[in-house]
């Protein structure tokens, strides 16, 4: 009666990786519990999700390297492997919610989140050209709602216009406003082997984690240019940016607990210094407190078992 706040089930979306290189399910070293799916054993899974109470997903693409390329032509395909994915889901399943992930760097051969100028900088307004028509290819593969995670400056506004101009009115945008350029991200770029173990410097379109009032710009922009849902990224070390989302915006906010975010409890875990479910829900439970209505978590399954 007292508690202020809880994590329901409906809190949580569990990001899924789906990988046309693999027969059944395959681990990743970095990401205890977390798997890249062949789109067959995942749609074998998707009963025990729904059975315990998550039936929404964000789904991110993990392809072969031979099939990268410096535009990253791949997300143009419509028999890509999360288009597959998402059709096949929606056939089986009707009471399921998919968000598509639209950026480039799971199809580029260098990794970054958009095409590259001749400077080798990412080049924002062709990126958006691409990052338009990848999202009617979303929509018309059943997915409900697109999520820019590029950070192109602008997209969220050109990318709603696409959509409505197509007739997709009702496919919605959680907007990746507020995405720092963090170093969480490292186990992430492993399960997508974007980084193909080099680093990247995403610093020219990311938000540098120092700035809590150019993060409140993009925010306001995001939902000028007719965003949905706000999202930011990485969560627990933003709580500041969370909560100031949601006492300016009138929209829903999200939150993603990222990849290192997730690890680093694992890996404390692993060593015995820390308790796994009772610190997965401690930060979760903070990121709710700190004002996200949603939240987006590798720890879903588990958290979702336990309460
Ligand atoms: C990029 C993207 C990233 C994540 C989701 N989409 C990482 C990056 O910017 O390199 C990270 C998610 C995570 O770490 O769990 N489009």
């Amino acid at each position: 009666m007292l508690k202020e706040f809880s994590i329901q089930k409906e809190d949580l979306i569990l990001p899924l990786f789906i990988s046309d290189n693999c027969s059944d399910k395959e681990s990743i070293d970095s990401m205890p519990e977390v798997f890249r799916w062949s789109i067959n054993s995942l749609i074998n899974q998707m009963e025990t999700w729904l059975d315990i109470g998550i039936n929404t997903f964000a789904l991110f693409p993990c392809i072969k390297s031979e099939k990268k390329c410096n535009l990253g032509n791949e997300i143009l395909d419509p028999e890509s492997i999360c288009y597959k994915a998402a059709k096949k889901i929606k056939e089986k399943f009707s009471n399921v919610t998919l968000i598509a992930d639209l950026a480039l760097d799971p199809f580029t051969d260098h990794g970054h989140d958009g095409v590259l100028d001749q400077f080798d900088k990412v080049d924002n307004d062709r990126t958006i050209e691409i990052l338009r028509k990848a999202a009617l290819i979303a929509a018309k593969s059943g997915f409900d709602i697109v999520a820019p995670s590029d950070m192109m400056d602008g997209r969220v506004g050109e990318i709603r216009k696409t959509l409505d101009q197509d007739g997709f009115h009702k496919i919605a945008i959680l907007a990746y406003s507020a995405k720092f350029c963090s170093s969480y991200y490292g186990p992430f770029r492993d399960a997508i082997s974007s980084s193909q173990n080099k680093p990247i410097d995403k610093s020219g379109y990311q938000l540098d984690p120092a700035n809590f009032r150019e993060a409140m710009l993009e925010i306001k922009l995001d939902e000028q240019e007719g965003a949905d849902i706000l999202m930011v990224k990485p969560a627990e070390p933003y709580l500041d940016v969370i909560k100031s989302a949601k006492e300016t915006s009138s929209l829903p906010i999200a939150a993603y607990q990222v990849s290192g975010e997730y690890s680093r409890i694992w890996a404390a875990s692993k060593l015995g210094w820390l308790d796994l479910d009772k610190c997965a829900h401690e930060s979760l439970l903070s990121i709710k407190r700190a004002g996200a209505d949603m939240i987006l978590t590798y720890f879903a399954e588990r958290i979702a078992k336990l309460i």
